[in-house]
């Protein structure tokens, strides 16, 4: 079966919800690990006061049992402990009493660079709170759940898939992104950047050419280009191939069949070659600004400026956490498909019997 996830869950609501389908029974999970991938998701020099409030922690109900998955559908929930102060506001039925607490007010004010005027006109909501909820990046925690499984069912495989972030506010070392975020923030401007996820002991041949939809390149772009305002993924050089000459573009093959270079970033023809993967996913500058852009109140149709939200300056080091949990979960649904098996055993034996076919051949250092 192929790995599966779907999710659900409000910004403020009570919860956020995924459903993993399609693990192998046997895979040991730690309820510490997945923790210390939520808590880095909300850690992060430009994030707002509100990652303190949220101090957010897994829950399994269904799936696992003593720790060992069951090979039947994982739910994991991570809970909005922020609910508290949105319980009339955010009532997933009517709600009892008179208006109070935070979400009581209607919205009616659009956030340019937010789902919040395409999705009142599309659902057909007064409130935008009913769009806006909904595609808050607030839901990447439930990703960064299922990831931090997937990189679980990874690492038996050998392979280890990490992200960082290479660029805040156009700029790449430590202590000059740190500077940007901190003018930012005294400015009360928001900033972007660009985070690299690499995924080490990544086998030959995940992935296919077969389809288009088969592609492995294709489908971590998708994956990536999912997540809130990620705008560009590239692949390995990628845009930088565009300005470069045949023979400074590719890998070149030497024996044992490992590359002098990795400009392809570990893929080639949408198959994993036995490089390590290289990604990267560029962030525009959060929308939602202290110093908010026009807008138009839906109410009166008179012209005003956009909602003003508690948020961050810039997310990119949450973009890492996060891109890095969307590329371990594709690189995981790829080496099931390509792997298959319904227990962990299944699975590793089905990985040493492709490496032995492979070995006469494919021989890296
Ligand atoms: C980890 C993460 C945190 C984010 N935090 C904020 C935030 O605090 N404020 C904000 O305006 N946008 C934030 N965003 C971006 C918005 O969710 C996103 O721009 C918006 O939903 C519109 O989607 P689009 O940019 O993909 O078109 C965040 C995105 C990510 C990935």
């Amino acid at each position: 079966m192929a790995l599966g996830l779907v999710t659900a869950g409000e910004s403020h609501g009570p919860a956020l919800v995924a459903i993993v389908t399609g693990l192998p029974a046997g895979l040991a999970l730690d309820k510490e690990m997945i923790d210390a991938d939520l808590r880095r998701r909300q850690q992060g020099y430009g994030r707002s006061p509100r990652q303190k409030l949220e101090s957010d922690e897994v829950e399994v109900l269904a799936g696992l049992r003593h720790g060992l998955t069951l090979g039947t559908p994982l739910a994991l929930v991570v809970r909005n402990r922020d609910h508290a102060n949105w319980t009339w506001g955010m009532s997933p039925w009517p709600p009892d009493g008179d208006p109070s607490g935070k979400g009581a007010k209607p919205v009616t004010l659009p956030r340019p660079g937010h789902a919040d005027l395409a999705g009142v006109l599309k659902f057909g909501h007064d409130d935008v709170r009913n769009a806006l909820e909904r595609a808050s990046a607030r839901h990447t925690a439930v990703h960064v759940a299922a990831g931090s499984v997937a990189k679980a069912l990874l690492r038996e495989l050998g392979i280890v898939v990490e992200g960082r972030p290479v660029e805040i506010g156009g700029e790449t070392t430590d202590e000059a992104m740190r500077a940007a975020t901190d003018e930012a923030r005294k400015e009360r401007h928001t900033l972007g950047g660009v985070v690299e996820v690499t995924a080490t002991g990544v086998m030959p041949g995940l992935g296919s050419y077969a389809e288009k939809s088969d592609r492995l390149d294709g489908r971590l772009a998708a994956a990536l280009m999912g997540v809130q305002a990620v705008k560009g993924v590239e692949v390995g050089d990628g845009f930088a191939l565009a300005r470069r000459r045949g023979t400074e573009a590719h890998d070149e093959i030497d024996p044992g069949l490992e590359r002098r270079t990795n400009r392809a970033g570990g893929l080639e023809a949408g198959i994993t070659n036995g490089e390590p993967l290289v990604v990267r996913a560029a962030m525009k500058p959060l929308p939602t600004l202290m110093r908010p852009l026009d807008s138009v109140d839906l109410a009166t149709g008179e012209a005003t400026q956009a909602l003003v939200e508690r948020s961050d300056v810039q997310a990119v080091e949450a973009l890492a956490v996060v891109a890095e949990a969307t590329v371990a979960f594709e690189l995981a649904r790829a080496a099931l498909e390509k792997l298959g098996g319904d227990s962990l055993d299944d699975l590793l034996a089905a990985k040493r019997h492709y490496l032995e076919r492979i070995s006469a051949r494919w021989r890296p250092r």
